[in-house]
């Protein structure tokens, strides 16, 4: 966590506005520079976020709205946040980072445990690196193998989940989809024909290289409704 970057920060920033640039779309390609999401000098907090409340969120959705930025399709709001069986199509943020009934524990890798805020929440940023676009879209971490995932959500991880310990049990992940009658590989769509025969993309089952089961094989992270027979999307 951050609590006493803030003096480093200013000088990292004004060194920083002379060389460094954040990565497109976060960049030339919207007129996006430091200043849209920093204010060197009076604002709230540790990390010189441009939002009156100091919250990382504040700053990412003023943009990441209808009418912002530039007129994003793509809107998030807190009401989209999920309670798994209630309501919400998106991933959580501003919530605690330990949740032991989600299976989610402090992340270990510093890419993402230093992004927590003060109060030890997860925000956009603690997934997100705002700056740096080489994992799209700007991830902290490459999760083509669930390592974002499983950082914090290390308990579902396929090493635990299937040993019968005492541990939390969920369904294996890292773990290739046969190919025997036993199994519908590719998965089936809403049509009951193999998968992309409906159309949807959106629904279709996102199996990673060598047909390896994942999270994201079954869970999308933001606009996801959990109805397999609509086109998820903002
Ligand atoms: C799209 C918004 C956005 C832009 C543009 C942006 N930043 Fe950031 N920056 C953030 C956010 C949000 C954080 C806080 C991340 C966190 O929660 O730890 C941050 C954190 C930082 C940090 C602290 C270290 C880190 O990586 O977290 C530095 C230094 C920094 N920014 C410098 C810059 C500079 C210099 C520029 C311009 C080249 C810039 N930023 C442009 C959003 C942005
Ligand atoms: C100054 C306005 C602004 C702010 C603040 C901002 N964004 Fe963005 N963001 C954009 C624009 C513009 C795009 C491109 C959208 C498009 O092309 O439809 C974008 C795109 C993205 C994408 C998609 C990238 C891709 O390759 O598809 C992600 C992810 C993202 N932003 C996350 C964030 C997060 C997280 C924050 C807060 C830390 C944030 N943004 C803050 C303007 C902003
Ligand atoms: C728990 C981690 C996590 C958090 C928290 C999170 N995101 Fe994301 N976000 C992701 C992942 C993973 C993807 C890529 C999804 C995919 O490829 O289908 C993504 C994708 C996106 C995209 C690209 C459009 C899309 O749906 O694929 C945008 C924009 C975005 N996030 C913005 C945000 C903003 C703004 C916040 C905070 C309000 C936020 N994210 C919080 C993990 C997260
Ligand atoms: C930075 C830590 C972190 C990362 C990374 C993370 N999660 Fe979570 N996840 C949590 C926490 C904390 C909760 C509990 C949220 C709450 O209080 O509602 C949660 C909740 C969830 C839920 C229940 C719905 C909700 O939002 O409450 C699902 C499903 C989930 N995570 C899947 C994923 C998947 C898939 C990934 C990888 C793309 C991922 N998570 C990455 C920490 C994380
Ligand atoms: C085979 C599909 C599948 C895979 C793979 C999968 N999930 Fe799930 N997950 C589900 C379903 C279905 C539910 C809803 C269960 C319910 O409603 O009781 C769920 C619920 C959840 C929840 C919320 C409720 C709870 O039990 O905690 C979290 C958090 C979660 N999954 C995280 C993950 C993570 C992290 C991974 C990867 C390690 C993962 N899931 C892999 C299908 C899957």
């Amino acid at each position: 966590m951050r609590k006493y970057l803030t003096l480093a920060f200013v000088v990292i920033l004004a060194g920083f506005s002379v060389v460094g640039a954040t990565d497109d779309p976060h960049g030339a390609t919207n007129s996006i520079t430091c200043e849209q999401c920093h204010i060197p000098h009076g604002t709230l907090g540790d990390i010189l976020v441009n939002a009156a409340d100091s919250l990382v969120s504040t700053l990412c959705l003023s943009c990441h709205t209808p009418g912002g930025w530039v007129n994003m399709a793509e809107e998030l709001s807190s009401s989209q946040k999920a309670i798994p069986g209630v309501s919400g199509s998106s991933h959580s943020w501003d919530v605690a980072a330990v949740n032991s009934t989600y299976g989610a524990s402090l992340p270990q890798q510093a890419a993402l445990f230093d992004h927590l805020s003060a109060d030890s929440s997860i925000t956009c940023a603690t997934c997100h690196d705002p700056h740096r676009n080489a994992n799209s879209p700007f991830l902290r971490l490459d999760n083509s193998a669930d390592a974002l995932c499983l950082d914090c959500h290390r308990d579902r991880d396929v090493n635990s989940v299937r040993t019968y310990t005492g541990n939390v049990l969920s369904h294996p992940v890292g773990i290739a989809l046969p190919t025997t009658s036993t199994f519908h590989n590719p998965p089936l769509d809403v049509d009951g024909n193999p998968q992309p025969s409906d159309g949807n993309t959106t629904n279709d089952y996102q199996l990673g290289a060598g047909d390896i089961v994942r999270c994201t094989t079954c869970h999308g992270i933001h606009y996801t409704d959990s109805n397999s027979g609509t086109v998820d999307g903002p």
